[in-house]
């Protein structure tokens, strides 16, 4: 079974103060995407590094995760360190992904530039850092979205079916 890591990082929503939306959200975009039967594996995590990296381990490395979707705490504010977090755990940093998805983020809101959001390979795990906002989780998945099958082959995680109808995976021709 394809596992896919959700990880709402929020110190509001890990105390019950919020309900956890983003991850919702997630579920529900990568359900559009995706033909493959996949299973998530979810987790609400303050705003602290030290946790962020042992969940983005245990995902990783214990759950087999090919993916692992975080939302929130890219901004500048202090407590906001899941880029931090990401770096730490990663052997291999991504940067495509934030360039492309702050360009496609401007389109919507001036303060996309606010977003320290990144990617990075852990294994066979590909980490992608999303705003926290709901709306912002489409927004950006989309944007990238169509390079991740592919980005999975590449590290020899599963491969992912994408529906069609919804999105466009790019896998070069060769492959
Ligand atoms: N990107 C998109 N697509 N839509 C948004 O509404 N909000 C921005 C930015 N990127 C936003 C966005 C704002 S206001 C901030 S502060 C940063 O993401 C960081 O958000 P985070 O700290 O919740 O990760």
């Amino acid at each position: 079974m394809i596992k896919i890591g959700i990880v709402n990082v929020s110190d509001r929503a890990s105390k019950g103060i919020y309900e956890d939306l983003p991850g919702k959200e997630v579920k529900r975009v990568l359900n559009e995407y995706l033909i493959s039967d996949w299973e998530p594996v979810y987790e609400v995590v303050p705003d602290e590094q030290d946790q962020l990296e042992s969940t983005f381990i245990r995902f990783a490395d214990q759950e087999g995760c090919c993916l692992i979707v975080t939302t929130g705490g890219t901004g500048p504010a202090k407590r906001d360190v899941t880029p931090e977090a990401t770096e730490a755990v990663c052997e291999k940093m991504m940067p495509g992904f934030g360039e492309l998805m702050r360009q496609v983020s401007l389109q919507y809101v001036p303060t996309a530039i606010l977003s320290r959001q990144t990617a990075g390979i852990r294994g066979n795990c590909l980490i992608v850092n999303l705003p926290g906002k709901p709306k912002a989780i489409q927004e950006c998945l989309e944007a990238v979205f169509p390079a991740i099958p592919y980005c999975i082959d590449l590290i020899e995680g599963p491969y992912l079916k994408v529906n069609d109808d919804n999105i466009k995976a790019f896998r070069p021709k060769s492959s």
